[in-house]
């Protein structure tokens, strides 16, 4: 099958809810509205086959340094196919052009994103503008997401500050927190 990845276009909003809101169904994804989608359409990436979205994914800002990845899913019939590996590929290419340092996900997912270079973090390292929507999610109160990160960039080599090295007082490392 002939599966091409390129950003979405207000014509597929449909097309990205029928799977989306399908998963909602089951409780493996948060549903969204037309409304939610058209917002972050400029960093949606849809997946097409014969004119028909078979897969989805998008990127929203969450700091000038950190970006989410969002929607993620492929189709029932494509799952397993190596089609959530080439979105979320090409996800982390648009992450590093636009300039993002860390990509971050929450999901039910846990296995896919870290065989997929994500590790999973403690949600207190990540920074509070991630949970900024949570007010409005239907498991407020019982949330069972997993926060997930990815380093876009190397860490550089932390150096003491001259002034800590004279008096000989041990590097005081920063904490590793994705702002
Ligand atoms: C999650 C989802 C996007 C993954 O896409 P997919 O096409 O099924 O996954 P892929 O075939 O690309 O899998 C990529 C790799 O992850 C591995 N993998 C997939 N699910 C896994 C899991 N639960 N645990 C461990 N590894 C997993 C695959 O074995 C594969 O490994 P390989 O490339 O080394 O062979 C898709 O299954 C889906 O739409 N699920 C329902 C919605 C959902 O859960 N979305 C995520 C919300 S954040």
């Amino acid at each position: 099958m002939d599966i091409t990845i390129r950003p979405a276009a207000a014509t597929d909003v449909e097309g990205i809810l029928t799977i989306v809101n399908g998963y909602a169904e089951e409780d493996l994804m948060l549903p969204r509205t037309a409304a939610q989608i058209q917002r972050v359409l400029v960093r949606f990436l849809v997946a097409e086959s014969a004119g028909r979205v078979v897969g989805c994914g998008s990127l929203v800002e969450l700091t000038p340094r950190l970006v989410e990845l969002r929607s993620l899913a492929v189709a029932p019939e494509l799952r397993g196919s190596g089609l959530g590996r080439r979105l979320v590929e090409a996800l982390v290419v648009l992450a590093r052009e636009a300039g993002f340092e860390q990509l971050c996900a929450l999901t039910l997912n846990e296995g896919f994103f870290n065989r997929l270079g994500f590790p999973t973090v403690d949600r207190w390292d990540i920074s509070p503008k991630l949970w900024h929507e949570c007010i409005y999610c239907p498991k407020f109160d019982a949330c069972d997401e997993i926060p997930v990160l990815m380093n876009l960039v190397e860490p550089q080599e932390e150096q003491a500050p001259r002034w800590q090295m004279a008096i000989g007082l041990p590097l005081r490392r920063r904490l590793k927190v994705a702002h």
